[in-house]
């Protein structure tokens, strides 16, 4: 027997109990303990009903992942499953945590499913580039029906307990908390009632209505189109699903396994592996133990109620934080206030959010013109206007005022935070909290360690990450930090191809063929030319087009034209501007295909992260790859630009680098960093 199994019989019902920590993930010698309770409990005369458990935090929380590109070691899941449902006993899953993954398809193999109120399960395999690879595309769809599995396994979102009760998806919840005792009770009910042993691969009557029809599938991937793009998992498992409907099970998992390998194989999966190990390892620091003390957080001030300010304070509104939330003059904080209740607003417009919850969260604002009022407040975030003066200005007050050992944070995007911090008595409570914007919606935060900053005020801030669902990402100090620094560079080489004569259109074209939701020209116009150019003393495209009042979407259109419903076209005022401006500088034309804007747009951008790397600004190349994926939407499924770069090879990108830098100058300039991985044939 391995020591990850516990085997109990009880009056005729055999507990197969399994604890693998962390998650216990369905790795070999969890697949040889199932294999081995089942083979004990199957074959023992006295046992009537067997009960599969886990132990630890969660029921199994999927395959694991880790082994994912090993050769598969037998027993494989599907054969486990197999076994499961050739038993000759009754056989009931016990849930909780989070049976995700191949956890939740090894609880389908079960006759019955009982799971303890608070139990999250769902097939978040999409999220890893996959499928679910072990009967779950074909079983689901059996008990909830076609609609609702296409729109879960698409989603890879988890399901409570009452909704999976709801839905079919288990057939009771437990009442108490005792879910073991429960389950030797649920499992006595159904053999006293001789209730019957229908697996799941045997039901149809939730499928046979959409049997032969393939109308339900266009209709789901247009409506979806926009969400889907690039995904190349979601056409599998769209494929997978219609199998379910159309063919008999065995055929129908088959053709599962195959979509399932092939993506398995794929680099998509592969990077979407990367990050979902890059987000779980960017939370770590290697000098500061889990162990270091964490500075309580039970209600925060935020100086600044403007656009930052105020998305920062949602964040702590929506963990059920007070916040006060401190401006100059009463109209600036009534208007800030006034925006997060019209976002909220639209939360529940859109059924998200009741009127009840809205009013809970915007009375947890405090709303104050007195700084004296952040006395008593565990951590003050500053979000003012970006210079150095005023920002050392709100310090020295903030120092004033701060009860000891509260955690004095900026939200600078790009300025000094050890000169800010000199402003204060204490360094060592300053830390930098900087929030991407829309600051309620963008996931990453970036935990800035100042020189003096102490270990458990950078603790309490990748912790406080959590608390508010945002991934953190630490960052030495150095000018625009790690995401704005790296992304800063595909601004300018765009702003150069513009005025080398390529179509904005087409760079925009390459961007979002990429897999960016918007290019980079139109994303200008988003955030708005006279934002952009604010530093800029050169005259400039934008400048120009500043100066004629065109500062994008938001007035009068800026590269492009916009029509009543946002639809744009190229821009002849701004064309006639970028050849002037190209005229006034002397800038020749330059012919490029896709290819070469794409690489003179994003390879400066991998260079970049080696200069962040090699200065010690990031920890790990992975961070920089979360950072842009959490900061800037980089498609998830290229992993980051440093993966990509590992993906492309290193030598290639160094290549095109030092190609660029003889045409276009010093901006490609490789990184040593980079030129010493490539002569040591190494990798990020
Ligand atoms: N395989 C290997 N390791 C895993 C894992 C998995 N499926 N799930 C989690 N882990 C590891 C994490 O890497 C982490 O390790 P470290 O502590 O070394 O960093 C540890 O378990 C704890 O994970 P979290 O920090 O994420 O803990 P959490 O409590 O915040 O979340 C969780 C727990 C909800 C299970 C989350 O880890 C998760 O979503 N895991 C992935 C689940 C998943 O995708 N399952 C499907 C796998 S694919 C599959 O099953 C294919 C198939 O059909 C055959």
């Amino acid at each position: 027997m391995t020591n990850l199994l516990t085997y109990q019989v009880y009056e005729g019902v055999a507990v197969v109990s399994i604890d693998s920590p962390p998650v216990n993930a369905l790795g070999i010698d969890v697949r040889q303990s199932i294999v081995e309770g089942f083979e004990q409990a199957s074959t023992n005369a006295d046992v009537h009903a067997i009960i599969l458990a886990c132990s630890g935090r969660t029921f199994f929380a999927g395959a694991d992942i880790r082994e994912f590109g090993t050769p598969a070691k037998p027993p494989i899941l599907p054969e486990v499953i197999a076994l499961i449902e050739s038993s000759p006993k009754l056989t009931i899953a016990a849930l909780h945590g989070t049976p995700l993954g191949g956890g939740l398809e090894t609880a389908l193999a079960c006759h019955y499913r009982i799971a303890i109120a608070g139990t999250r399960m769902g097939l978040p395999e999409v999220k890893l580039g996959l499928l679910p690879g072990a009967g779950g595309t074909q079983k689901l769809p059996r008990l909830v029906g076609v609609p609702a599995a296409l729109e879960i396994i698409t989603s890879g979102r988890q399901i409570k307990a009452s909704e999976a009760l709801e839905l079919g998806i288990i057939d009771r919840v437990c009442a108490g908390d005792d879910l073991l005792a429960e389950a030797i009770n649920y499992a006595r009910e159904l053999v006293d009632q001789n209730a019957p042993r229908t697996l799941v691969l045997e039901r149809n009557e939730k499928t046979a209505e959409h049997q032969g029809q393939t109308e339900i599938y266009d209709t789901f991937r247009a409506k979806n189109a926009r969400r889907f793009r690039g995904f190349k998992s979601v056409e599998n498992i769209i494929k997978a699903v219609q199998l379910a409907a159309d063919l008999p099970y065995v055929q129908g998992l088959k053709r599962e396994r195959e979509l399932f390998t092939e993506l398995q194989q794929s680099r998509d999966s592969l990077a979407q592996r990367h990050v979902f190990f890059a987000e779980r390892e960017s939370s770590k620091v290697p000098d500061i133990p889990k162990t270091t003390p964490v500075r309580p957080l039970q209600t925060v001030g935020i100086i600044g109620a403007g656009t930052m300010g105020g998305g920062i304070a949602m964040n702590f509104l929506n963990a059920g934080i007070p916040v006060t939330l401190l401006e100059q003059k009463q109209e600036a904080l009534d208007q800030g206030i006034d925006v997060i209740r019209n976002n909220y607003q639209r939360s529940v417009k859109a059924g998200r959010m009741t009127k009840e919850v809205l009013e809970a969260r915007l009375g947890l604002i405090n709303p104050s013109l007195n700084y004296a009022d952040l006395s008593s407040v565990d951590l003050i975030i500053e979000a003012v206007f970006e210079t150095m003066e005023i920002k050392k200005a709100v310090f020295s007050s903030i120092d004033a005022v701060a009860k000891q050992g509260c955690i004095l944070a900026s939200n600078t995007s790009y300025l000094d935070l050890n000169e800010i911090a000199s402003a204060t008595s204490r360094p060592q409570d300053v830390i930098g909290l900087h929030f991407f914007s829309p600051a309620n919606v963008m996931n990453l935060l970036e935990v800035v360690r100042g020189e003096h900053s102490d270990s458990d005020v950078i603790n309490s801030g990748m912790r406080l990450a959590k608390t508010i669902g945002k991934t953190p990402v630490l960052s030495r100090v150095g000018w625009g930090f790690i995401a704005n620094r790296v992304m800063k560079v595909r601004s300018f080489q765009t702003d150069n191809l513009i005025l080398q004569g390529i179509n904005p259109e087409i760079i925009d074209k390459v961007i979002y063929d990429y897999g960016f939701a918007m290019g980079p020209v139109a994303m200008k116009d988003l955030v708005g030319l006279d934002v952009l150019g604010r530093e800029s003393k050169e005259r400039t495209v934008e400048s120009v087009l500043v100066e004629m009042e065109r500062l994008g979407q938001k007035k009068n259109g800026g590269y492009y034209d916009y029509d009543q419903n946002r639809q744009k076209t190229l821009s002849a005022i701004a064309m006639e501007v970028i050849r002037n401006i190209a005229q006034e500088k002397g800038i020749e034309p330059v012919a490029a295909d896709e290819e070469e804007i794409l690489a003179r747009l994003l390879y400066p951008i991998i260079n970049e992260g080696a200069k962040v790397l090699d200065e010690g600004i990031a920890l790990r190349s992975s961070d920089i790859d979360i950072a842009c994926i959490k900061g800037y939407n980089w498609p998830v499924y290229k992993g980051g630009p440093m993966f990509w770069a590992n993906s492309i090879g290193l030598k290639k990108v160094l290549e095109k680098l030092r190609e660029f830098e003889q045409r276009f100058g010093s901006a490609f300039t490789p990184s040593p960093y980079l030129v010493r991985l490539v002569k040591d044939g190494k990798e990020f």
